[in-house]
C-alpha cells in the first residue's frame, strides 16, 4: 500500500519511520517531507501543507491508500473533507471535529458538554469583559480562541500583564479577528496523552510529558517543546483518564454528527483534583511523539487504517508498548523561539549509532549536499534504556556529537523521572 504522510517536520519523521518498521511494507511519500524523511518516503518538497488541491491531486495520481496528516492546519482547513470527497483514506479528523484545536471556545464547551474536567471559562470580545470575567483572580490565563502557533496562550500574573493580553489580542489583533477564552489558572504538573480514535472509541497510547520553556529548569519563553519523555512516574491510569476525558469527547462528537477520527491529544494538568484539560490537540504532538512511537511494538500502519473505518478499531490487533523509557532532546537552532537561524552546517550525524533516532525537524540541503539548519527547532535524537537514567544517557551522548552554530538544547529533561525512580 502507498502511504502519504503530510508534513515536514520531527513528528513527520518519526511516523514516517514508525511506518517503514510496518511489516506490510507500505511505499511511503511525504508532502513536503524534509532532508531526514527522505531517507525513507519519497517527498515532494514543492507541495506545502497548505496546499490542499496539490496534496489531493498528488494522493489521486499516485493512488494512495492511506494518507496521514500531521500538522493541525491542514486538518482545520479541512484536508480530510476534501480526501473523504475523493474517497481517499485518511487519517486526521474533518474541518468540524478538527474545532478542537482550532477553536478554544468550541473545545471549552464541548467539554462543558461532556463532562470533562477543566478550569472555568468565559469567551469574551472585548478587554472590559476580559477584565470583568478575570475578576481579580491571578494568575489569570487567556487565551485567543483560533490557531496561533504556540504563541496565543499568556499567563498573567497581574492586572497590568492581563490587561496587555487582552489587548494586543482584542484590538491591537495580534492572531486576526476571534474572540478570546479566559479561564482560570490550573495548578499541576503537565502530561501529554494521545488516544487513537475510531469515530467511536478512544484507545490510549502511553503517557508522555514535554519541557515548552527553552531554557533549564523551566525558565524563559515556551516553545513547540524542548524534549521529552515517556512513561512518566506517577501519571495516573491511562484507561481512567481516557474514560473520563478522551471517551465523552468522542461520544459527544458522533453524538452531533462530526465522529472524530485520528488522534485525540489531551494536554492535561495534574491538579490536586484530578487531571483537567488544558487543551486539546488534533494531532500527534511534537516531540512526544518521537519516544511514544519508538515504544510502540504493534505495527502503525494497522492501527492507522483502522482508525480511518467506524468503530474499526475494535477489530484491529490493540497497540502494544515495550517497557522501556524513552528520552527526546531537541536540538534548536540559534534564536529560537523569537527568530531561527537558516544555513547553519550540521555536523556528526554520520558518527551516530543505529541505536538512537534522530528525527530532522527544521533542516535542509545546501547547495553542497551539506545538511544545514532550517528553522527554529532543528533536529530531535530520541534513545530508549530500560530505565530513565539509561535513555537519558544515550540520548544526551548522541546529541553531543552534533554541532551546529548556535545550537541550543536542554540539559535537564527527564532529569526529574530519573530523580524519581531512584528515590
Ligand atoms: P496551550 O497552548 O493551551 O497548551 O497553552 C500553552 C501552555 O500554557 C500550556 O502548556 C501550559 O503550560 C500553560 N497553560 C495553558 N492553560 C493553562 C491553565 N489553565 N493553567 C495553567 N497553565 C496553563
Ligand atoms: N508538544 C506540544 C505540541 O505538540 O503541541
Amino acid at each position: 500500500m502507498k502511504v502519504l504522510i503530510v508534513g515536514g517536520g520531527g513528528r513527520e519523521h518519526a511516523l514516517a519511520n514508525a511506518l517503514a518498521r510496518s511489516p506490510q511494507s507500505p511505499e511511503l511519500l511525504a508532502a513536503p517531507g524534509n532532508p531526514g524523511i527522505a531517507a525513507v518516503a519519497r517527498c515532494f518538497p514543492e507541495i506545502g501543507v497548505g496546499d490542499l488541491d496539490a496534496l489531493v491531486e498528488l494522493a489521486v495520481a499516485e493512488g494512495v491508500g492511506l494518507v496521514v496528516i500531521g500538522p493541525e492546519a491542514p486538518l482545520v482547513a479541512g484536508l480530510a473533507d476534501r480526501l473523504e470527497q475523493a474517497g481517499i483514506a485518511h487519517f486526521g479528523p474533518t474541518a468540524a471535529a478538527a474545532q478542537l484545536e482550532g477553536s478554544k471556545a468550541f473545545a471549552k464547551e464541548i467539554m462543558s458538554s461532556a463532562g470533562v474536567p477543566t478550569a472555568d471559562w468565559a469567551e469574551v470580545e472585548t478587554v472590559e469583559a476580559g477584565m470583568e470575567a478575570i475578576d481579580g483572580r491571578y494568575p489569570a490565563v487567556i487565551k485567543f480562541d483560533g490557531l496561533a502557533a504556540g504563541k496565543g496562550v499568556v499567563v498573567a500574573p497581574d492586572e497590568a500583564t492581563a490587561r496587555e493580553a487582552l489587548t494586543e489580542m482584542l484590538e491591537a489583533r495580534r492572531f486576526g479577528d476571534g474572540p478570546v477564552v479566559v479561564e482560570d489558572f490550573l495548578d499541576g504538573e503537565e502530561l501529554s496523552l494521545f488516544a487513537i480514535c475510531d469515530g467511536e472509541r478512544a484507545v490510549p497510547m502511553v503517557p508522555a510529558q514535554d519541557y515548552k520553556r527553552i531554557f533549564d529548569g523551566d525558565e524563559g519563553p515556551n516553545t513547540g517543546g524542548m524534549g521529552a519523555y515517556s512513561p512518566v512516574v506517577g501519571a495516573p491510569d491511562v484507561d481512567a483518564v481516557v474514560a473520563a476525558i478522551h471517551q465523552p469527547v468522542v461520544d459527544l462528537l458522533r453524538e452531533r454528527g462530526t465522529p472524530f477520527h485520528g488522534v485525540l491529544y489531551a494536554g492535561l494538568m495534574l491538579t490536586d483534583d484530578g487531571p483537567q484539560v488544558i487543551e486539546f490537540n488534533v494531532r500527534f504532538g511534537d516531540p512526544e511523539t518521537q519516544g511514544v512511537l519508538l515504544r510502540l511494538t504493534s505495527d502503525l500502519l494497522d492501527t492507522l487504517v483502522a482508525a480511518t473505518r467506524p468503530g474499526g478499531l475494535a477489530a484491529a490487533d490493540p497497540m502494544s508498548f515495550s517497557d522501556d523509557w524513552a528520552v527526546t532532546v531537541v536540538l534548536a537552532s540559534a534564536g529560537y523561539p523569537e527568530s531561527s537561524s537558516n544555513g547553519d552546517v550540521i555536523s556528526g550525524l554520520d558518527a551516530l549509532s543505529s541505536d538512537v533516532e534522530v528525527t530532522h525537524a527544521g533542516t535542509a540541503l545546501s547547495e553542497s549536499g551539506a545538511v544545514v539548519t532550517a528553522g527554529g527547532r532543528v533536529l530531535n535524537v530520541t534513545a530508549l534504556g530500560a530505565g530513565p537514567a539509561d535513555a537519558r544517557e544515550r540520548a544526551y551522548a548522541a546529541a553531543d556529537l552534533i554541532q551546529f552554530d548556535g545550537r541550543q538544547l536542554r540539559r535537564d529533561i527527564a532529569q526529574r523521572a530519573v530523580e524519581r525512580v531512584t528515590s
